[in-house]
């Protein structure tokens, strides 16, 4: 890490005059007796309904009742708070206020079902979670088997609501080190269940200057970051480094609509969007005659994240919104973009970028040294760096298999042109990326094995031009079941609810056996290259088949 680069930036954080932070104080209570004050901080746009402003005050005013209502159940720095909340004014007031508390924040995606929920709280051992009435339906189901859940608040309920009104506006945000746990998501890798990245609050000094430098957000930008906050996109660019930069900002509360989010973008006047790909392939299909309709004058930059950017997508965007899409490339454990085309970067459409000028990526070979120009091979940064993942959560093993040799391994495959761009690959495991949207093979088939009738499952991500990959799930089922497409629909609803609403297998196939190694354990890439039809590779290894 270049420490002089970062100590140049020190500067641009408020510390606490003894040395320490809070990333809440940075990012809302910087602004109380600045310029910032009565700006808005955050427009919501509800799915039904008027938009509601709220100004920095507003935020930081809700952010300390939030504060004072969970120090009063007793939460002390270091306990693990959760949101399982839809994405409402109070889930990003709620982050913060959990942070003030010196609480670690811990945010899950509103579609998780029962069994990816009681994973998430066990393992995390939260202490007190944070919901709607309707999503806490899902809790009740499982909190039973939650010893260590205290507290489920539910913020529409009329008792949280009067508690709210009852707490104070004031509240002492509590000091932290750099190196404290200020949030923590679960992310899945291949084998067993999601692991909790945990990060520190000393990361918000790369992912403000990341988003400067990156999304080139400006005093008077309106910005509209469209990920949700269960996932990390959500959390560093929608809650932390744009209200660190003190930016208006865009939060639309329904599901993806064209016709909504063009009448989002023109209404505000949003000069700054930060999207998926999926979402702008969506976009795509409903043509062009769509955007026409809208005045889109304001936007002024676009940024991509999650997967693979097309081509095609930057010469769409280029056409119909006069400006490209700019690629950007990071982690749930990078915790802020660490490659990209910056907006003074000349783009080459298909490619990441370039690393940002603090990073140093590289890409090695099998022999572990680095490749050639155009040569395949993993993708390594070279840790450490501000915005890294500080832990997994009761996991250092798994914590420690991310490191080798000194670099840290993204675990995806990339080339690196003469020119210093990326390119990405593909992934070396077996993670899926589904609109964006990553899920573990593994659950998945965990989930469909907890069908009755379900002997075994294998899991992939198959090729989608729409959402990047879908879901394709091999199952056997037990003799005396008979496969049918009725069959189907019954597991596609179990995994939904059983796991989560978006990791659910589009396609199923019923097959007799699945490959396996000698040692028992199902060879995905058999599985994908059958599908593809692809040779199937060396079998040296696998079980006859
Ligand atoms: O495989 C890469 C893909 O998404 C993975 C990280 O997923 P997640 O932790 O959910 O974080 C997503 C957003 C920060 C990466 O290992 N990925 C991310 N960005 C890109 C990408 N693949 C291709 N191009 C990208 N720009």
């Amino acid at each position: 890490m270049n420490q002089d680069f970062w100590n140049t930036k020190n500067g641009t954080i408020s510390y606490f005059p003894d040395g320490s932070l809070n990333i809440a104080y940075e990012v809302l209570d910087k602004h109380l007796n600045a310029p910032n004050r009565n700006k808005t901080a955050l427009i919501f746009e509800p799915e039904n309904g008027d938009t509601v402003l709220y100004t920095f005050l507003d935020l930081i005013k809700l952010s300390n009742k939030i504060a004072n209502i969970l120090t009063n159940l007793g939460v002390v720095k270091g306990d693990r708070v959760f949101l399982f909340l839809p994405r409402i004014p109070e889930l990003y007031a709620s982050f913060l206020g959990i942070v003030k508390t010196g609480a670690i924040a811990g945010t899950m995606f509103s579609a998780f079902g029962e069994s990816a929920l009681k994973d998430r709280f066990e393992n995390s051992e939260a202490k007190i979670v944070l919901t709607t009435k309707e999503l806490s339906a899902r809790i009740e189901q499982v909190k039973n088997r939650l010893p260590k859940l205290e507290h489920i608040l539910v913020v529409d309920e009329e008792n949280f609501k009067q508690q709210l009104e009852q707490a104070s506006e004031q509240f002492s945000i509590v000091h932290m080190n750099s190196e404290d746990y200020a949030f923590m998501l679960y992310t899945s890798g291949t084998t067993g269940k999601p692991k909790g990245i945990v990060h520190a609050h000393g990361g918000i000094i790369q992912q403000k200057e990341s988003a400067k430098l990156v999304l080139d957000l400006k005093d008077d930008d309106v910005y509209w970051c469209t990920a949700d906050p269960g996932w990390v996109t959500g959390i560093v660019y929608s809650i932390l480094a744009n209200w660190s930069l003190g930016i208006t900002t865009i939060v639309y509360g329904g599901r993806f609509d064209a016709q909504i989010w063009y009448q989002i973008l023109a209404k505000n006047k949003v000069s700054v969007w930060y999207t998926a790909p999926t979402a702008i392939r969506m976009l795509m299909a409903k043509g062009d005659d769509l955007v026409k309709q809208h005045d889109l004058s304001h936007v002024r930059f676009l940024a991509s994240v999650g997967e693979p950017l097309n081509p095609e997508a930057i010469i769409w965007a280029q056409k119909v919104f006069g400006k490209p899409f700019h690629d950007t490339w990071w982690q749930t454990e990078t915790g802020s973009i660490m490659i990209a085309n910056s907006p003074t970067l000349e783009i080459k459409p298909g490619s990441m970028g370039k690393p940002l000028p603090w990073m140093n990526a590289n890409v090695f070979n099998q022999e572990g040294s680095q490749a050639q120009v155009d040569e395949e091979g993993d993708l390594v940064l070279h840790p450490p760096w501000p915005s890294i993942m500080r832990t997994v959560w009761n996991n250092q093993e798994k914590y420690d298999s991310y490191f080798k040799n000194g670099w840290y391994i993204t675990g995806d495959r990339a080339k690196k042109d003469k020119d210093g761009y990326f390119w990405f690959v593909g992934r070396a495991d077996d993670v899926i990326k589904t609109s964006g949207e990553r899920v573990g093979p593994f659950e998945v088939e965990t989930a469909l094995i907890d069908f009755p009738g379900v002997v075994e499952a294998g899991v992939i991500g198959k090729p989608d031009s729409l959402r990047g990959e879908i879901i394709k799930a091999f199952v056997v089922i037990k003799p005396e079941v008979k496969p049918s497409e009725e069959l189907k629909e019954q597991l596609k609803e179990h995994v939904k609810k059983y796991l989560a609403g978006h990791a659910y297998p589009r396609e199923i196939e019923f097959i007799d056996k699945l490959p396996k190694t000698r040692s028992g354990k199902i060879m995905r890439r058999i599985l994908r290259a059958k599908e593809m039809g692809q040779d199937i590779g060396d079998t040296s290894t696998l079980e006859e088949y």
